[in-house]
C-alpha cells in the first residue's frame, strides 16, 4: 500500500514506475473520465486509470472502467489497467474474477505496494485457458564463464533476429558492467522491410525484471554476467535453453575448452532441463583445412560431454556461426558517433553478415528445440 494522499503525486509514481518498466507513457486531459495515463510498449496499447484512495477500491470502480473499456473509446486499447493506493475490497476482486464480462479478459487490477506495482492474479480459468500456452514465456540464457566471447553481441543480436521474425523480446542486462544498457538504453524497434508491424527489443536489468508483472511476454533473451554466481539463481532455473558462445581459433580453443565444461557444470548444478548449444563467434571462413581441422578438435573435445548429456550439442560452425564481420566489430560505434542505439543489421555494401547469420540461428534453434512451438504459432493472434 502507498502511502501517497495527493492524486496527482500517485498518477506521477504509476507513470515512473510504468517507464521504468519500458513503458511510454502519455498523460491524458485531466476531464478525460475514462483513464488517466495512456501507456504503449511494442505492440501493446493500455488505458491506466489511477484511484488515489484511502479505503479499497469497490465493485462500482471495477464496473465503470470495464464499461470504459467496452465502449467505443476504449476498443482501441489492447488492454485497461486498474491501479489502486490502497487495495481492492473482496467484493470487488470476486466480482473482477467472477464476472462473465466480455471485456473482462483485458482488464488487469494492480495495487503499488513498496514502491512498486503489484499485479492481483488474473481471473482463475484465464490461465487455464487455451492461450495459457500460447502465454507462456521462453527464458534464453547467453553464457559463458568468460569476458570477450562475445554474450553481449549474441544475446543483442539473437533478440534482434527475433524481432526481425515477428516476436517483441524482452533482452535482459544479467551483467554489472551493463554493457548492454550503455549500449542500447531503453531498447529498440527493428525495422523490417516488407512487414507491417516492427517489434521491439526491450532492454531490462536485474532489479527490473518481474516474473509476475512481465507474464505476457513470450520471448526473454539474458546476457549473463560471465561470474557465474552473480546470476540471479532464479534466473538460471527458468531457462529453457542455453547459448554458449566461443571463438574457434587455436588458442581460444585450447583455452575455452575447460572454461566450457565448467560453464556447463555450472549450468547443471541449477538447471538440469535447459537444452545447451555451443556456438561458434568471430568465425573466420577458411578455404584451407584449418577450419576443419579445429572442428573435428572440438567435436573430439565435446564427445564425452556430448555423450554423459543429451541436451548438449556443439553447432557445426558449418551449418550455423556467427561469422566474424566489420559490422560487429564497430557495434556500439553509435555511441561515439551519436547516432541513435541500433542493431548491426544494416547492410554494408548490399549484405550483411550478422542479419543473416543470427537469422540462420534462429531458424537452426527452431527446428533443433520446442522454440518450433513458437514459429507455428507465429501468425496466430493473441
Ligand atoms: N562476430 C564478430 N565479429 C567481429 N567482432 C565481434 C564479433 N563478436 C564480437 N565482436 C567484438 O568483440 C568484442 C567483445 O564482444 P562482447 O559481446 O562485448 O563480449 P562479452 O559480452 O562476452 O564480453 C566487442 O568489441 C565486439 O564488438
Ligand atoms: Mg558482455
Amino acid at each position: 500500500m502507498s502511502n501517497i494522499v495527493d492524486p496527482n503525486a500517485f498518477q506521477a509514481l504509476v507513470a515512473s514506475l510504468m517507464r521504468q518498466s519500458g513503458w511510454t507513457i502519455t498523460e491524458v486531459q485531466k476531464n478525460n473520465v475514462g483513464y488517466d495515463l495512456e501507456a504503449r510498449r511494442g505492440k501493446e496499447l493500455v488505458a491506466v486509470q489511477c484511484k488515489c484512495y484511502r479505503v479499497p477500491a469497490k465493485v462500482p470502480q471495477v464496473e465503470k472502467f470495464l464499461s470504459f473499456l467496452e465502449s467505443p473509446e476504449g476498443a482501441r486499447f489492447t488492454q485497461g489497467i486498474l491501479v489502486c493506493s490502497s487495495y481492492f475490497s473482496d467484493k470487488a476482486k470476486e466480482y473482477y474474477w467472477r464476472s462473465d464480462n466480455e471485456v473482462k479478459p483485458r482488464l488487469r487490477l494492480a495495487v503499488v505496494e513498496a514502491g512498486k506495482l503489484t499485479w492481483l492474479p488474473a481471473p482463475p480459468g484465464e490461465h487455464l485457458s487455451d492461450n495459457s500456452k500460447i502465454d507462456q514465456t521462453t527464458y534464453l540464457g547467453v553464457f559463458t564463464c568468460k569476458g570477450g566471447v562475445g554474450k553481449t553481441t549474441v544475446s543483442a543480436h539473437l533478440a534482434g533476429a527475433m524481432a526481425l521474425s515477428g516476436y517483441d523480446v524482452a533482452l535482459i542486462d544479467l551483467d554489472p558492467q551493463k554493457n548492454l544498457s550503455t549500449l542500447l538504453g531503453e531498447g529498440v524497434l527493428v525495422p523490417n522491410r516488407g512487414r507491417l508491424h516492427q517489434h521491439s527489443v526491450t532492454i531490462y536489468n536485474r532489479d527490473e525484471w518481474d516474473f509476475k508483472a512481465f507474464s505476457g511476454v513470450r520471448l526473454v533473451v539474458c546476457d549473463c554476467s560471465p561470474a557465474f554466481d552473480s546470476n540471479p539463481r532464479e534466473m538460471i532455473e527458468k531457462f529453457d535453453y542455453c547459448i554458449i558462445p566461443t571463438t574457434l581459433n587455436p588458442l581460444g580453443l585450447n583455452k575455452n575448452g575447460h572454461v566450457i565444461t565448467s560453464t556447463i557444470e555450472a549450468i547443471r548444478t541449477i538447471n538440469r532441463k535447459a537444452q545447451l548449444f555451443v556456438l561458434i563467434n568471430n568465425y573466420l571462413e577458411d578455404d584451407t583445412s584449418r577450419g576443419r581441422v579445429l572442428r573435428k578438435a572440438y567435436f573430439e573435445y565435446f564427445g564425452a560431454l556430448a555423450a554423459r548429456d543429451p541436451k548438449f550439442k556443439f553447432i557445426d560452425p558449418e551449418d550455423v556461426a556467427i561469422r566474424n564481420s566489420k559490422q560487429l566489430f564497430y557495434w556500439g560505434y553509435h555511441l561515439y558517433s551519436g547516432e541513435r542505439p541500433q542493431l548491426a543489421f544494416s547492410p554494408n555494401g548490399g549484405r550483411c553478415l550478422p542479419r543473416a547469420d543470427f537469422l540462420n540461428l534462429l531458424e537452426f534453434l527452431e527446428e533443433h528445440s520446442k522454440l518450433d512451438d513458437l514459429k507455428k504459432r507465429r501468425g496466430t493472434p493473441g
